[in-house]
């Protein structure tokens, strides 16, 4: 028997459709793709994120030969913000992905790891964080909170 699972979110068929802030914001993530540093997965993925008083910090996937200090491109960027900042209000965070063996055909979802990053910067600014996915695809995946793709967590909250 298959199972299907479904989380909201809401598709846009192209970057036209977005508000402008976030088509740039999108167009952040998808310079830094020249910046990833990917040469054993060749998967090169980029990110941005908007705060609510207009800077953007952006990061890519930063490989290396021990495989496992590989760091993805949420993560660089949120822990930019995170060294920079001590109080701050992400608005958004655009997430993209470029695969030169394989055409990528669906929004890139960010991984496991990431969600578990993404949910503690939600917890320490006290608000949900929106986020706009895409590919070499024309589609742009919005979902409203990492509690949509990242539900029955852990958290803060088993600690304190
Ligand atoms: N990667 C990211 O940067 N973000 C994700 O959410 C998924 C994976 C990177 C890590 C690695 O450099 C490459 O993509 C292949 O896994």
């Amino acid at each position: 028997m298959s199972k299907k699972s479904s989380f909201k979110h809401k598709l846009f068929e192209d970057l036209q459709s977005l508000p402008k802030d976030i088509q740039s914001l999108l167009s952040a993530a998808k310079d830094q793709l020249k910046m990833a540093y990917a040469p054993y997965s060749n998967f090169m993925v980029g990110a941005a994120a908007l705060l609510d008083d207009g800077q953007v910090f952006t990061g890519c996937n930063q490989e290396n030969a021990s495989y496992p200090l590989c760091i993805c491109a949420e993560r660089v960027a949120l822990y930019n913000i995170g060294t920079s900042l001590k109080d701050f209000k992400i608005k958004a965070l655009a997430i993209t992905a470029h695969n030169p063996t394989k055409a990528l055909t669906e929004p890139v979802m960010p991984c496991g790891a990431c969600r578990q990053v993404i949910q503690e910067f939600e917890a320490r600014q006290g608000s949900a964080i929106t986020m706009y996915l895409t590919s070499d695809c024309a589609e742009v995946m919005r979902i409203k909170g990492i509690s949509k793709i990242l539900p029955h967590s852990f958290s803060m909250d088993h600690l304190m």
